[in-house]
């Protein structure tokens, strides 16, 4: 099962087996993870599942694939850091073994 490294802010990680064709929001809820909250349900409306991919795997998570997204990422509070997405969006594949993904200090 490919396993995702959550870091914090505070610079705590946790790397937690995501199944494949789950989303990386999910795999933070379903453990309890602090940092995503994921208020929608992945419905890209809430932003509230914000993360900032590492720079080492941005090219292969991609940029937000809809428009959806990417608007909801540019209406959330904070700043909009690149790599930024919205983890409900990047669903896991044997590809992205080892993601690494970064968790703003706050959603809101
Ligand atoms: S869970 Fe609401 S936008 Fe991702």
């Amino acid at each position: 099962m490919p396993k995702v490294t959550y870091i914090e802010a505070s610079g705590a990680s946790h790397v937690i087996d995501v199944d494949v064709d789950e989303n990386v929001m999910h795999g933070a809820l379903y453990n309890n993870l602090p940092g995503i909250l994921g208020e929608c349900g992945g419905a890209r409306s809430c932003a509230t599942c914000r993360c900032t991919v590492d720079a080492a795997w941005a090219a292969k998570v991609g940029t937000p694939t809809t428009h959806e997204e990417r608007e909801s990422l540019e209406g959330a509070e904070g700043e909009l850091k690149p790599n930024m997405r919205l983890s409900c969006q990047i669903d896991m594949t044997d590809d992205l073994d080892g993601l690494v993904v970064h968790l703003p200090e706050s959603q809101f």
